[in-house]
């Protein structure tokens, strides 16, 4: 039996929500699929995922295996002679919360292997263990929306608060520029002095508060206007790059309502709500940049 992790987009409030302020997040119609396949000969958990061309034991000194064996830990489930093979239809390291995903269906499938209930809290506590020495100080939104699905409000203090929207068509652009969300997150400490008071971080929770409304009256253009703005205040807490500046600039001169980074910046994603029909100009000016787009939809349900 397969088990999932979703992958995610930030459409207003990454970094900011580290600092206890909202974020406006929507889970992915895509992820990672888990496999467990036990190994009659015994021998150790590993993991295989093809796609990232990652094949890791529980032994091994490289962060994913460090991730693989916190899960195992935090589950207290020893490691079973299992391997974990995976499906992701997300690309690593893209600001897709394509490292969430992954935990959370390995978490998934160990609980089922072991016969244990899979509860989202105790999903939560071991997808986090591993998210931890991913990405250092990770605000939790990611592993959230992983479990859930949908679309909602994060924060640290209450978790995620789903609401049902009719389905939005987004742009994604993976830069395709691999980058880390830990060093991202102490690029804002440094930029902020790890000073929640910062005005740049306050404007980007106001923002995802009023994006959030927005979105829910369906004004888009209204909810693109403030996601051009978090770009801009991304940019000055230094986590922009060239490219993703230029994919947000091309798809706005093409028509976009807004675009923006997603996620944790310096390289991953770039995300853009467009009219339908300019969307074909958008992911072919992508293209030309080197990135290839897709379309993905949030909400409906
Ligand atoms: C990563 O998807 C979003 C960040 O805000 C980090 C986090 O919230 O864990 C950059």
């Amino acid at each position: 039996m397969s088990h999932i992790g979703l992958g995610k987009i930030i459409l207003l409030g990454e970094h900011a929500v580290v600092y206890g302020y909202p974020a406006l997040a929507a889970a992915l119609d895509r992820g990672v699929r888990i496999d467990p396949v036990p190994t009659p000969a015994g021998g150790t958990l590993r993991v295989d995922v093809p796609s990232w061309n990652l094949k890791v034991t529980a032994e091994d000194d490289n962060s994913f295996a460090q991730g693989l064996s916190a899960i195992a830990d935090a589950l207290d489930l020893g490691r079973p002679p299992l391997t974990l093979v995976g499906d992701a239809q997300i690309p690593p390291g893209a600001g897709l919360g394509a490292s969430a995903a992954f935990a959370v269906a390995v978490s998934r499938a160990l609980l089922a292997h072991a016969k244990r209930p899979a509860t989202p809290d105790t999903i939560a506590a071991a997808a986090a263990a591993s998210e931890k020495i991913l990405h250092g100080r990770a605000s939790g939104v990611d592993v959230a929306l992983a479990i859930a699905g949908g679309v909602g409000v994060y924060r640290k203090s209450t978790g995620l608060k789903p609401f049902a929207i009719p389905t939005l068509r987004v742009l994604v652009g993976p830069s395709g520029s691999p980058r880390s969300t830990a060093a991202m997150v102490d690029r804002v400490a440094q930029a902020t002095s790890s000073s929640a008071d910062d005005a740049r971080l306050k404007e980007l929770g106001a923002l995802a508060d009023t994006g959030t409304q927005a979105l829910m009256r369906r004004d888009i253009d209204a909810l693109g206007r403030d996601m051009n703005r978090a770009h801009a205040l991304l940019a000055e807490l230094g986590v922009s790059t060239p490219l993703l500046d230029a994919l947000c600039d091309v798809a706005r001169k093409l028509g976009a309502h807004g675009a923006k980074l997603t996620g944790a910046g310096g390289g991953g994603a770039v995300i853009a709500l467009a009219p339908r029909d300019k969307e074909p100009e958008i992911l072919a000016a992508w293209k030309t940049a080197g990135v290839s787009g897709f379309i993905a939809s949030i909400g409906g349900r």
